[in-house]
Formats: structure tokens, sequence, C-alpha cells
């Protein structure tokens, strides 16, 4: 099929290259003139695995291009992904909508020819109607809209959207259907993946549901974190015993800092806004207390630093290992590690931050911070050493914790994710603070 995807950023860049992954002939409409350039040369403008791969493939065949300009891609394809950005309002309520519905709007008079147009961006409940009467009324008649929310994981992002694990479709009629069933038809014919065909509205709810579902799931095991820390207990352990009860499971169930990134905080404070508009007031006071956990979770990180620290936080080096929002991406938007870094700046630390992939997004949004060029330089002469992003690198590599300890001034780690193994560290020297579990230190 001749497909577009509007808006190329984590989303739509991924989405493009896996489109044309699938065999699609496919143009990515992209805003950002630097950003367009990027793709368009064949690179990802961030780091997201298996990206640079697909798009050194494609590009340069062709099959896959990248413009600034709608008109063309509206005189090329006969089904549009709208993948636009749907950030927080500037009050931090709902949705800015403004990206969608420019989006959709300046798409609408260009469409000549009956076609589908495809929603994947996050919206709030309700969205659909409203784009369907833009389209009514600015289109030619046989344009359907298809809302087909996407719950890919950054850092995942390639992945996901060639082996999702279903394809949610709201649609309102079976046209709209079947071009579904077509742009996907390659990842169907598999026979493994469920095409959840809907109504737009439940495609909506859907979405937000699942990203509430997730958030709940993490402060759920942040606010057992807390119990823990005040009855002496490991929550660990709690995690690991609850999650072998099938209606628990263990995913998502990784105490530590909370959940950041350019999804979920947004998406629960949106959707509890909305929520609370269409008065469904037991739905927002549980929502409100996930988020309530999670706002909590930088706080108890800074009392552990303080803790570990003995109080003696100003002027202490800190190797601080992460500034991505979680690993497998160089997207620092709303990350917990910079959140962390910045409290423990405002209390007289001078953090040193390191990052595999987010080093240059970091430093051009806080140029306030201290940043090194590699793991050693920020572990050099450290009074602590924060593990703020669980890169596997800074973890799991054979070796990093006794090749570490000898690096550092002294070897005291607050492990904010909880993913090492602290036997490994300890063994090393190491003394080890994770939320929710006691401290671990070596042996005598
Ligand atoms: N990032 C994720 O992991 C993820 C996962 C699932 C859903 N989503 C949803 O997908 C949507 C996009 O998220 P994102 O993280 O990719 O945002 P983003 O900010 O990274 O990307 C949006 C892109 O759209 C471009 N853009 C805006 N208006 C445009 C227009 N009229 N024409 C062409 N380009 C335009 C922007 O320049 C930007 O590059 C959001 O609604 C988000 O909630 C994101």
């Amino acid at each position: 099929m001749r497909i577009s995807v509007i808006g190329c950023g984590h989303l739509g860049a991924p989405h493009a290259a896996a489109m044309a992954e699938l065999g699609h002939e496919v143009i990515g409409v992209e805003l950002d003139p630097s950003t367009c350039k990027t793709l368009q040369s064949g690179r990802g403008p961030f780091y997201e695995r298996g990206l640079d791969e697909l798009l050194g493939a494609h590009v340069p065949t062709g099959r896959l291009r990248f413009t600034g300009d709608l008109r063309e891609a509206a005189e090329f394809a006969d089904l549009h992904f709208i993948a636009v950005g749907t950030p927080l309002s500037a009050d931090g309520q709902g949705y800015d909508m403004g990206q969608v519905v420019d989006a959709v709007g300046s798409l609408a008079p260009l469409l000549t020819r009956p076609c589908t147009v495809v929603g994947k961006s996050t919206v709030t409940v309700g969205t659909v109607a409203r784009l369907e009467r833009i389209l009514a009324e600015h289109a030619v008649e046989g344009v359907d809209l298809v809302w087909n929310p996407e719950f890919l994981r950054e850092g995942h992002a390639v992945e996901d959207t060639l082996y999702p694990d279903r394809i949610v479709a709201g649609v309102s009629g079976a046209e709209a259907q079947k071009a579904i069933e077509a742009v996907y038809a390659p990842i169907l014919a598999r026979g493994d993946v469920e095409l959840i065909v809907t109504d737009p509205a439940t495609a909506e709810v859907i979405k937000s549901a699942a990203n509430s579902f997730l958030a709940t799931k993490i402060s759920f095991i942040n606010a057992m974190a807390e119990v823990c820390t005040l009855a002496g207990a490991d929550v660990r352990s709690v995690a690991h015993a609850i999650g072998i009860d099938h209606r628990i499971g263990h995913a998502g169930m990784r105490p530590g800092i909370g959940y950041g990134g350019g999804c979920l905080p947004k998406d629960v404070r949106a959707f509890a806004h909305r929520l609370g508009e269409i008065g469904a007031t037991r739905a927002v006071a549980l929502l409100e207390a996930v988020e309530g956990v999670n706002r909590g979770r930088v706080e108890a990180a800074v009392a552990l630093v303080e803790e570990t620290l003995e109080g003696r936080v100003a002027g202490a080096r800190i190797a601080f290992l992460g500034a991505a929002f979680k690993a497998g991406t160089s997207d620092i938007r709303n990350s917990p590690a910079l959140e962390l870094a910045d409290r423990l700046r405002a209390l007289g630390a001078q953090p040193v931050v390191y990052d595999p992939e987010a080093l240059e997004n970091a430093r051009r949004a806080h140029p306030e911070h201290s940043y090194a060029d590699t793991l050693d330089e920020a572990l050099a002469g450290a009074d602590v050493t924060v593990l703020a992003t669980e890169w596997p690198q800074f973890s799991k590599e054979p070796g990093l914790p006794a090749a570490a300890a000898r690096a550092v001034a002294a070897p005291r780690l607050v492990d904010i994710r909880t993913v090492v193994d602290p036997v490994d560290w300890t063994v090393a020297g190491w003394s080890v603070w994770q939320l929710g579990r006691p401290v671990r230190r070596p042996q005598a």
C-alpha cells in the first residue's frame, strides 16, 4: 500500500520504518526540518534499537522517504497515519490537542479522493468524534477515520511495531476495517496477533486504560516499597512472592523511582482530568492516588542518598549513572533520573552525569549539570554512586563492580532502579542501598 505517517517523532519514525519493512511504500511527514533531514539521510534522530538499520535499508531504495510537505503525502498515499504529539496543556490538566487538530485540519482539504485516516496519537476520550466533524466538513466524501492506538514501549519501538501484542482499531464502518486489515496484513497473516475491532470511543478508552493500569501497578509496588522501608522488610521478595500469583504477575512489578517519560505521566494526568469532566469520580480518586505515590518517589530517593552520606550531601561528589527516563532510549522527557539529579544539586551535591545514549540531550536541556563522557570519568573519586537509569552496562557487565570500586572514593551504591544483585556488589566491596530493601554491606 502507499501510506503516509504524519509526525515522525518517537512513535512516528519507528512506525514509518516498520511499515516500509512490512513492504509498504511510505512517506513520512515531519514539520521539524532538522529531524526530517536526519531521517532522510537514513539515520534516526534519537537512539532506538533497530531504527537506524531499517532506515538504512529502506531510505536508499526510495521505499521510505521523508518530507515536510503535507501536500506531497496527500497526493501519494491512500492511508494516512497521524502520529503527532499530544503533550499536556499549559495548565497541566488535559492534553494540548493542537498538533492533532492542526494535522487533521491541514490534511482534510488536501484529500481529493477516498482514503483512510488512521489516528495513532494518544488522545482525550471524545477526540474521534471531533476529528470526524473536521473531515466531514473539509475533505471529499469517502474519507474514513479509524482510531488505532499504539502500545509500543520506547526502547523496543521497532520490535513492538513489527511484533505487537495486539492491534486495536476503533472503526465506524466496514471500509475502514478493510483498510486496517490491509495495512497490517503481513502481521495478521502470522496468525498470532489479535485484531480487536471496536467502536472509536472504546479504542480511545483502551489506550488510556492500558497506560493507567501500568502506572497503577508501578505505584502499587512503590507504595509497598515505602511500607517495607518502615517495616524493615524487603520489597523485592514481596514483589517476587505476590507476582507468582497469575492474577498479579511479575511484569511491571520492579520497585524504584517511579514512572516517567513522554507518555505515562501525561497520559495518567490527562485521563484523570477527562474522567473528572465526565463525572467518573472514583476512577479519578484512584488515578490521583497513583500520581501521588509516583510524585513521592524522587523524595524517597533523595532520602536514601542522604542516608548513604550520613546527611553530608552538600559538597558530595556523586557519580550519577543515567539521564534517560529509562534504559533503551535517549529520551529525557520527564526523566526521574534528571529530576533526582536536580534535587541533589539543589542540596549542594555535585552530581557528575553519564549516560551511554542520552548525554547529548541531557547536556542541551540541563546545562547546569556536570557531565562525564565515559563511565570511568563519572566514577572517578565519587563519594557515592547513584544508578539512576537501568542500562545493563551499569549492573550486568562482568567485573564492573570490582573495577568501579577501585575508581570511586567510597564504594557506596544507591540503586534507585532496583536492578543490581547486591550479592555481586557486596562481594566486590560495595555497600548497596535500594528503595524498600535492607542496606547490604560487604562481609567483614
Ligand atoms: N513515545 C512513545 O513511546 C509512544 C507510545 C505510544 C503512544 N505514543 C503517543 O504518540 C504520540 C506521539 O508521541 P511521540 O513520543 O512520538 O512525540 P514526539 O514529540 O516525539 O513526536 C511528534 C512529532 O510530530 C511532529 N509534528 C507535529 N505536528 C506535525 C504536523 N502537523 N505535521 C508533521 N509533523 C508534525 C513533531 O515535530 C514531532 O517530531 C503521542 O500522542 C504519544 O502519547 C507515544
